[in-house]
C-alpha cells in the first residue's frame, strides 16, 4: 500500500488555529483535527456513549474552558491529547484517535480503510 493510500490531507497547517477544530470526512469516516498547546490531535467524530457525532455546531468540540473535548448531547468530557473520557455517561471509554502528521505545510491523517 502506498503512502497516498494511507494518508489523507485534511487542511493547511495555518488554517488550524489554537483551540480550533476542522471537521473532515475521509473514507466515509467523519473526523476532526484540532490544535491545543502546540499539539495536533485528530479523532473520529463519534461519541462512545451513543455512537453519534460529538458536536452540534460546526467546528465546536471544546468545553467552555477549552480544556477538554465535550460531547454536545450529554456533556461527556474527553482529554484532548488521548481522547479518554474522564466524566459523563461513557467514563472510562475513549474516542478513536487518528494518526496525524504535517508535510509541506499540510496536515494529514491516516484513516483505517
Ligand atoms: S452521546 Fe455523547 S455523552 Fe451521550
Amino acid at each position: 500500500m502506498s503512502t497516498s493510500e494511507q494518508w489523507q490531507t485534511v487542511c493547511r497547517r495555518e488554517a488550524l488555529a489554537e483551540h480550533q477544530a476542522i471537521e473532515f470526512t475521509v473514507n466515509e469516516t467523519p473526523g476532526f483535527i484540532l490544535a491545543h498547546k502546540g499539539h495536533i490531535s485528530a479523532f473520529v467524530n463519534r461519541c462512545p456513549h451513543l455512537g453519534i457525532g460529538l458536536n452540534w455546531m460546526p467546528g465546536r468540540f471544546l468545553d467552555v474552558d477549552r480544556c477538554f473535548i465535550q460531547c454536545a448531547t450529554h456533556g461527556a468530557l474527553f482529554t484532548i491529547d488521548r481522547g479518554q473520557c474522564i466524566a459523563g455517561p461513557c467514563q472510562g471509554e475513549a474516542l478513536t484517535p487518528l494518526e496525524t502528521r504535517e508535510q509541506d505545510g499540510e496536515l494529514l491523517v491516516r484513516v483505517p480503510a
